[in-house]
């Protein structure tokens, strides 16, 4: 089986977007330092893009997460594969995520992180699909809603391939 790209979010778009959401943060975070905590590897490019259009301090740490969702249960469970490399007691935490699909990654994470007494934690994504929703979580900033589609680009990946795209694109699955 193959696949073909079709592009959904231009690399302008995002562009567009994260600095609008960019924007939002560095007022929202005024007088205060922000400790971004990037989830790899989908949300680096995401990551970078924000964080170089952000006005107020930042300093960034990075932890590789998955998530193993059961329906039968309230809650998944969580594998972490990289920790943080610091503590975030105290601090102000953004935690950035490529896509909040069922919204297990992203919810289970921040129970974890809580546990650990940062001053604030947010939810960032620069995509979410609802329609696939399992579990409750909304993040702070959300770039795009986008329709239930497998997308790539941008950091995100079909069987680690694509993510160096510079848009958003939906993957069209074809017999060979
Ligand atoms: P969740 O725990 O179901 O919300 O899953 C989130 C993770 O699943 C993301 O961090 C992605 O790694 C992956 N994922 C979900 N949807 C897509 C997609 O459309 N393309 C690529 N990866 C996806
Ligand atoms: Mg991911």
């Amino acid at each position: 089986m193959g696949e073909i790209i079709h592009e959904m979010i231009t690399e302008k778009q995002i562009t567009d977007r994260i600095r609008e959401m960019a924007e939002q943060i560095s007022k929202d975070y005024e007088g205060k330092e922000i400790r971004i905590v990037c989830i790899l590897k989908g949300s680096v490019f995401f990551c970078a893009e924000l964080a170089k259009r952000l006005t107020v301090p930042v300093t960034i740490d990075f932890m590789q997460v998955s998530s193993y969702g059961d329906k039968t249960k309230t809650s998944g469970n969580l594998t972490v594969k990289k920790d943080l490399d610091d503590q975030v007691e105290g601090l102000h935490c953004i935690v950035i995520e490529d896509i909040v699909d069922s919204g297990y990654t992203l919810s289970l994470t921040k129970k974890m992180l809580l546990a650990r007494n940062p001053a604030s934690l947010k939810l960032c994504t620069l995509l979410d699909k609802p329609d696939r929703r399992e579990t409750e979580i909304e993040a702070e900033y959300t770039g795009f809603v986008i329709p239930d589609k497998f997308v790539v680009g941008y950091g995100l990946d079909y069987a680690q391939k694509y993510r160096n795209l510079p848009y958003i694109g939906e993957v069209e699955f074809i017999e060979d």
